[in-house]
């Protein structure tokens, strides 16, 4: 058992790192990983130097890779090794990029002119604001608690596209202060994206692979209408009105 102290201290160490960055989904935001995984470090560290004999069971195999006659050859290939892996490490860091960056949607797809909402059918060319969710103080604040719970991870604390999770995906969340975005489009259309999400988007606009959510799913008619109102209000933004409104 002795032996095996330092490829078990390798092995849990991979096997968190393995179940963190492929077991959780949507993927753990870099800054929180590395803290976990420093946190991992510091542990198996401390496990090891707490008893001497299991510090030594730790140190032997490296010891003797470094001292025994016998092995001189993987010894000169781990001290070959590591100064290349460094490099390569370093080299893939300054490297220039010539992949696209990741990009914001800015091309709005055509709209259906109209969808389903739980159930009942909404016209997004000539549909309104129902009665009681007109832009007021209660539906701005009953907005902002919707979009802090739900829209903030991936659309950002200052709704600007950089939420938490927000390079975890390709194509980036809408950034809301940008004139591109809801600004340019109808308060109807931004109902029909925020109920209908990526998977809601009409052929035409594949393959964007967009993660944003189906919103209908998990929130009222009232409160995507809330969220909807807050988004503009807190952007600075204002719908764009059509003229047969
Ligand atoms: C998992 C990440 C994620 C979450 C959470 C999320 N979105 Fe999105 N959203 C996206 C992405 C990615 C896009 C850009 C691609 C697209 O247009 O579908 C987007 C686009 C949008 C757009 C379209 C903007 C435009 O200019 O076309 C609106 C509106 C929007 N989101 C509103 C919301 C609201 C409101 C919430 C919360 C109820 C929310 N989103 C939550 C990822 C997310």
């Amino acid at each position: 058992m002795r032996r095996l102290t330092l490829p078990l201290s390798i092995l849990i160490w991979v096997a968190v790192w393995a179940a963190l960055r492929l077991g959780v989904q949507p993927p753990i935001p870099g800054s929180v990983m590395n803290l976990y995984l420093s946190i991992l470090t510091i542990s198996i560290a401390v496990f090891l130097v707490a008893d001497q004999d299991r510090f030594d069971a730790f140190l032997a195999p490296l010891v003797s890779l470094l001292r025994e006659p016998g092995l001189a050859i993987p010894r000169i290939g781990v001290l070959v090794a590591i100064p290349l892996l460094l490099g390569w490490f370093t080299y893939s860091g300054v490297r220039p990029q010539f992949d696209p960056p990741f990009e914001a949607r800015t091309i709005h797809p055509e709209p259906p002119a109209s969808f389903k909402l739980h159930g009942k059918a909404f016209d997004v060319l000539k549909g309104r604001r129902p009665a009681g969710m007109e832009v007021n103080e209660a539906n701005l604040a009953a907005g902002k608690a919707v979009y802090y719970r739900n829209c903030m991870y991936c659309h950002g604390d200052d709704l600007d596209g950089k939420g938490h999770f927000a390079n975890a995906f390709n194509p980036l969340p809408a950034n809301f202060r940008d004139g591109g975005t809801i600004s340019q489009l109808e308060e109807t259309y931004v109902y029909w994206r925020v109920a209908t999400g990526g998977p809601g988007l009409p052929q035409g606009a594949t393959p964007w692979n967009s993660s944003m959510p189906v919103w209908q799913d998990f929130l009222s008619d009232e409160e995507i209408w809330q969220v909807v109102a807050y988004i503009y209000d807190a952007s600075g933004s204002t719908p764009r009105v059509s003229e047969e409104h």
